[in-house]
């Protein structure tokens, strides 16, 4: 597949089966907001439920929360967000576009003569670079005035470290524990682009792990290898994956160590989940700035210390871009091109396609009593119109990976045949056994 137009295939299907669209299109869009469809709400839903299932449900040292958006604001000046949480821009006077000081396209030095924009071309007119927050700035209360400022928060960590003290209470939780939280965050992001990658608004799945100073190196390393890991097992191919150690002058504000760990990408490799020992620095910060006791008391050794926090990161929109991408597979089948989306089962938005091979004899009474039993568990799809073959390449390239068909033989035994979006096998199933047959093979 030519890289080049791999991308803009894959917005086109994106917006063509109802993943991604722009966000406000019939007004000409937003820049950098996306909403996801029927099918990309599925998609998405599916792994933010999978990632709280595993940091959840299936451990006994993880609670989860959902802050608010919308914090005080002494909470972005103690975690450094205020001051630190900004990059470095350049204003064309000339035509009024803003980059940041290190965009590739820019020539010459900004502030200088030689300084040339990118966009109208014209030279001197670049100002030199100044300092712009990222945060999005809003107004609390009736009055838009200095004293009524509050932001949408950057990053979901801070409604857990304000919380810390409230759920190891009423949870009963000892240090090592840790605390997960879905939600959303908003950026004012300068040069955002390739498609839903880099965005305004987006939403974080983070757990912050709190742990005794000492024994941080050790639970980095151990959730470093564990959050590869879940995503080798939501099946994203492993050797598009890799770590990407932080060198000392590329880490944040609060982080002693760093990896990210990135997917190959049709742009190239980025990352899309950041795993951090963020020490004491953030629940220092709070303890400091709001006046309050934040330390920890051990019940057996009486020791008080302020936990450090390993913190794994993990964008939920740049995660279903993800699984999209490396889902997406032009192939032949039959001497035909098709087009198909070869989602683990367990994070496909449709599980099964039910189809009745012709519109009489019965089929499609049939084939809806059997969509409807099915759908009691799981999204399915019916579909009755054009040839069979391509009942099949719209569900290929929708991702389901199970195509129920309702033929002649299914009138005189009651079976059906089940055909794989992968191997393409058909396998004939009793009707009464489907619903289990699917289920076992969508369990993931
Ligand atoms: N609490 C730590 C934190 O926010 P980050 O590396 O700035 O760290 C973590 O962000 C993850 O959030 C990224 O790996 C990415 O998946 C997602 N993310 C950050 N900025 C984003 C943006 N503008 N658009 C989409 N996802 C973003």
């Amino acid at each position: 597949m030519a890289t080049a137009n791999v991308m803009d295939k894959i917005v086109s299907l994106a917006k063509r089966r109802g993943f991604v669209f722009q966000s406000s299109e019939i007004y000409g869009g937003l820049g950098s907001v996306w909403d996801y469809g029927p099918l990309g709400v599925e998609l998405k839903r599916n792994l933010k439920e999978r990632w709280w299932r595993s940091m959840v449900y299936e451990r006994d040292d993880i609670e989860g929360i959902d802050a608010a958006i919308l914090m005080h604001p002494k909470v972005w000046e103690a975690s450094g967000h205020v001051s630190g949480f900004t990059d470095p821009l350049v204003d064309c006077k000339q035509c009024k576009n803003r980059f940041r000081a290190d965009d590739p396209r820019l020539k010459g030095t900004p502030g200088e003569p030689d300084g040339q924009c990118p966009v109208c071309g014209t030279k001197g007119n670049l100002t030199a670079p100044r300092m712009f927050n990222l945060m999005f700035k809003t107004f609390m209360g009736p009055v838009e005035e200095v004293a009524a400022v509050v932001y949408l928060r950057p990053e979901t960590a801070q409604g857990i470290y304000v919380n810390y003290l409230n759920v190891l209470q009423s949870s009963r939780q000892r240090v090592p524990f840790g605390i997960a939280q879905i939600g959303k965050a908003f950026r004012n992001e300068i040069t955002p682009g390739n498609f839903t990658f880099r965005t305004r608004e987006f939403e974080q799945m983070e757990m912050q792990f709190f742990v005794k100073p000492g024994e941080d190196e050790r639970w980095f390393e151990e959730w470093r290898a564990a959050r590869m890991q879940w995503h080798v097992d939501v099946g994203i191919t492993p050797s598009k994956l890799r770590f990407h150690p932080h060198a000392p002058d590329e880490l944040a504000h609060y982080a002693k160590a760093a990896f990210d760990i990135e997917y190959e990408f049709p742009f190239g490799w980025h990352e899309f989940e950041g795993i951090h020992n963020r020490t004491d620095f953030d629940l220092g910060r709070h303890q400091e700035h709001s006046g309050k006791k934040l330390e920890y008391l051990d019940p057996v050794t009486k020791e008080r210390f302020l936990p450090y926090i390993v913190e794994t990161s993990l964008g939920a929109d740049r995660l279903a871009l993800v699984a999209l991408v490396d889902a997406y597979r032009e192939e032949e089948v039959e001497g035909e091109p098709r087009v198909v989306l070869r989602f683990h089962p367990a994070i496909a938005p449709i599980k099964v396609g039910v189809f009745p091979l012709v519109k009489k004899d019965g089929m499609p009474e049939v084939a809806m009593r059997i969509a409807a039993d099915l759908r009691r568990e799981m999204p399915v799809f019916y579909d009755d119109g054009g040839s069979i073959g391509r009942r099949y390449r719209r569900q290929d390239e929708a991702g389901t990976p199970f195509g129920v068909t309702v033929d002649g033989q299914t009138l005189e035994d009651q079976t059906v045949t089940v055909r794989d979006r992968d191997t393409l096998q058909q396998t004939r199933v009793a009707a009464d056994q489907l619903r289990a047959f699917v289920r076992t093979r969508i369990a993931g």
